[in-house]
């Protein structure tokens, strides 16, 4: 049986793949969900290629998990990327995809609440795949990409479509003139879900 695919222009290991075995028995298992690629991420990735960034833009992916969209970026869009999360066990599936695919990529441990808007200022795009799935969860989002924009960012955030994601996006295109579009990845991918999309000023 296959223990990795291809994503567009990624190799992606699978779960039982022996070296996701191996850094599992070295950093043990994630404690926020952060435990494989999610569809998620396959959206941002597609969306990217229609409403591309920059060649060589400074990229930072919130909530990263696996780190398969930021790795995109640094791999299609030759991006500056750094690739955070609140869970410091994720980082290292991260790296390892970072250099299965050769690219490099800074790793940061560090919840998305915590980055100020002189962080932020760092960054020329913020993107986030499945980052808003508990209720406290929608305005810490919310508060972030409004940071964000204020700091000259664009923010990219996909999700399956939860209640705190939809709540932050509604927010998000009411206040922070977002747009929110349905988004779908047909097979072999088939993912489903929304893109929001919130312009720097
Ligand atoms: C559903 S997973 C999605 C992972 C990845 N973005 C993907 O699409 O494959 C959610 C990720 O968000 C991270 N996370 C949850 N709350 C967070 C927070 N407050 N700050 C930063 N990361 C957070 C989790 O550790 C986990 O890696």
């Amino acid at each position: 049986m296959a223990t990795s695919r291809q994503i567009f222009d990624l190799t992606i290991l699978n779960h039982r793949h022996r070296d996701m075995r191996a850094l599992r028995r070295t950093h043990g298992l994630p404690s926020h969900h952060g435990n494989k690629l999610w569809r998620s991420s396959v959206l941002l990735m597609d969306y990217l290629q229609e409403f591309p960034i920059s060649q060589g833009a400074r990229v930072l992916e919130v909530g990263c998990g696996w780190g398969l969209a930021g790795i995109y970026s640094a791999k299609v869009f030759d991006a500056q990327v750094t690739c955070s999360d609140l869970d410091a066990s994720v980082l290292p599936f991260a790296d390892h995809h970072a250099f299965i695919n050769q690219v490099t990529i800074t790793t940061l441990q560090k919840g998305y609440q915590k980055f100020t808007g002189a962080d932020l200022a760092h960054f020329d795009v913020l993107m986030g795949g499945d980052i808003c799935f508990w209720d406290e969860q929608a305005s810490l989002v919310y508060n972030l990409v409004r940071r964000a924009q204020k700091n000259g960012v664009r923010t990219i955030i996909a999700d399956p479509g939860r209640t705190p994601y939809a709540e932050m996006a509604l927010r998000a295109c009411d206040k922070l003139g977002a747009m929110c579009d349905p988004w779908f990845v047909p097979h072999p991918h088939n993912a489903r879900g929304y893109i929001l999309d919130v312009p720097a000023v």
